[in-house]
């Protein structure tokens, strides 16, 4: 019903990436898919524990996440990634070492970022509390050629998924029967 792959989520803090990758992670679930999520939040305390914002850091800490990916969908696992990974070369690097990966860019202006602050964390990054913050005293480097981009701000969670689960149809990774309705 499925093909071993990634799924990988890139975006700012709070552009919804987690939110969107558990709804994507609860559908596959449901379809009976065999999936993992890696989010960046939760890996921190485990496989990357002691990392710190670096650059340095948060590339070891995409490459860690890369190389479960690798070895999970190698054998037949869903794995759906939400962390910011900010740097377009470790992505990069990571994606040519996994046959099948699917890259969504989770798009949202800084302003309504600092606006909805749901971690409060821009509110301290904008009063130089908090060094290297992604967006407002460190870099972002988008995609170039992601398979799918939302506008969070723009679209609403159901749509994205929708669109999602669509490239994930379209490019053969996922044959699950949809449902059908009597009519
Ligand atoms: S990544 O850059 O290495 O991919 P990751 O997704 O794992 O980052 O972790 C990001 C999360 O760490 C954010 O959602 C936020 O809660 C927290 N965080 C703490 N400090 C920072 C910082 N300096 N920049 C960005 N996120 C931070």
């Amino acid at each position: 019903m499925h093909k071993g792959f990634t799924l990988w989520f890139t975006g700012l803090s709070g552009a919804g990436k987690s939110t969107l990758s558990q709804a994507v992670v609860g559908r596959l679930r449901g379809c009976g898919a065999k999936v993992e999520l890696l989010d960046g939040d939760i890996v921190r305390t485990r496989l990357s524990k002691g990392l710190g914002f670096s650059k340095e850091d948060r590339d070891e800490n995409i490459r860690r996440i890369g190389f479960v990916c690798e070895l999970l969908s190698r054998h037949g696992v869903i794995v759906v990634v939400a962390a910011i990974s900010p740097y377009r070369a470790v992505r990069e690097e990571v994606r040519s070492r996994i046959e099948r990966f699917v890259e969504v860019y989770v798009e949202c202006p800084i302003d309504v970022l600092a606006q909805r602050d749901t971690k409060g964390l821009y509110k301290r990054a904008l009063a130089g509390e908090i060094a290297n913050f992604t967006g407002i005293s460190d870099p972002y480097e988008p995609p170039l050629a992601p398979d799918v981009t939302i506008h969070s701000s723009q679209e609403a969670p159901e749509q994205s998924i929708e669109r999602i689960w669509a490239t994930l149809e379209n490019s053969g990774l996922i044959y699950f029967d949809r449902p059908t309705f009597a009519h």
